[in-house]
């Protein structure tokens, strides 16, 4: 048997080696902070289409590997793709965001179609395949999908909101009709990231952006429990995969996600004290995280001081610097170099 020599930094910190530079990347690094983006993206007839072409796809999510060379990309694509995929109505609306035909109840769900999406989201699996052919050799490939909970949310309200009021009406007053619609959830996009490893993604992101919004007991049953299920579906298959969480907000119920879960690490939001984390997370699993990216917008001196605050807490081993969410269009791209090269030089 060969003995694989894993090469790529974000790889090596995951398997538990000691790295330095610290490996980077960071969430959102394709989007319309970039000129270059914003070009391909008046090539492309809208959004969804930019995300089902794969070689738009493609050339957007190496524009800030070219720029930064940050130690991942990310694939391009959305987490709305599932339900577009399983045959839910979804536009983008300049300015607005996503609109969806909203699903409020169990009939509702007669509507979707899970196969529909394998064939729907093929193109994306296309896009992994040119990246992996494209990439420069040292940069890790991550594939991701949102967590059932997160979906759900646009999927029920029909868009971004504010108290999520329909979702948890549905969720606390129908627990079996809703946990249907989580069910069908947990089977695609367990199917969606099993195919994104197949065709190539190394590592794997489960993005739960509104996991915060949930009181304990339903953190349990809509976050936990079927993020738990879908990890256990992609291990099965592809155990030497490494799974990260974003359970966003979780706050006080991170250690029972990292342990409940299994997954091999987590993404931590602006919030999460970094000492905090290092003393209770870090010996359990991989962190990575958390600048606030409002920190971007600033940029100088401030910006500094805060990465090496964290980098100083968190930067021992099983650690990737990140941001706390995602960046902000209004972003200078001359921060983020800024940013990249304070992470590059760190040697704390
Ligand atoms: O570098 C990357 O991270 C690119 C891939 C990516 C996008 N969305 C591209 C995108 C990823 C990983 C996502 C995840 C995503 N999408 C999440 C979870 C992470 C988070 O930010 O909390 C969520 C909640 C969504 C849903 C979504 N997609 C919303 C609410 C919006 C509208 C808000 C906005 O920023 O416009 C999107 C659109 C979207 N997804 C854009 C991009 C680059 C902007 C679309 C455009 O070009 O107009």
């Amino acid at each position: 048997m060969t003995i694989l020599q894993i090469e790529k930094p974000l790889l090596r910190v995951l398997a538990g080696e000691s790295v330095r530079p610290l490996p980077f990347w960071l969430m959102r690094q394709a989007g319309r902070y970039l000129p270059e983006y914003r070009a391909v993206r008046q090539q492309a007839n809208g959004f969804l289409s930019l995300c089902l072409t794969p070689d738009l796809a493609t050339e957007v999510t190496l524009q800030p590997i070219r720029r930064y060379h940050p130690d991942a990309a990310i694939l391009f694509a959305d987490i709305l793709l599932i339900p577009y995929g399983m045959g839910q109505p979804l536009s983008f609306v300049e300015g607005e965001g996503p609109v969806l035909e909203p699903i409020r109840s169990v009939e509702g769900l007669s509507k979707l179609d899970v196969s529909r999406a394998d064939e729907v989201l093929a193109p994306v699996m296309q896009t992994v395949r040119n990246l992996r052919r494209e990439l420069p050799s040292d940069v890790a490939l991550i594939g991701f999908a949102g967590a059932p909970w997160t979906v759900a949310t646009y999927m029920v309200e029909g868009g971004s909101s504010r108290n999520f009021e329909h979702t948890k009406a549905w969720a606390y007053g129908d627990e079996n009709g809703f946990r249907q619609l989580m069910e069908m959830l947990v089977e695609s996009t367990s199917r969606y990231l099993i195919a994104q490893i197949e065709a190539g993604a190394e590592v794997i992101q489960i993005f739960d952006t509104w996991a915060g919004v949930l009181p304990e007991f339903a953190f349990r049953r809509f976050c936990i429990e079927p993020t738990r299920r879908i990890v256990s579906r992609v291990r099965a298959r592809y155990p030497a995969v490494p799974i990260m969480g974003f359970p966003r907000g979780a706050g006080m119920l991170l250690p029972d996600y990292i342990s409940e879960t299994g997954v091999d690490g987590v993404s931590l939001d602006p919030f999460v004290p970094a000492h905090w984390a290092a003393e209770w997370l870090q010996p359990t699993c991989t962190l990575q995280g958390n600048l606030d990216p409002v920190m971007l917008l600033t940029g100088g001196q401030p910006m500094q001081a805060e990465i090496e605050r964290i980098l100083s807490a968190l930067g021992g081993d099983r650690y990737i610097f990140n941001l706390g969410h995602g960046i902000l269009p209004q972003t200078p791209p001359e921060h983020v170099a800024q940013l990249a090269e304070i992470v590059r030089s760190w040697r704390g």
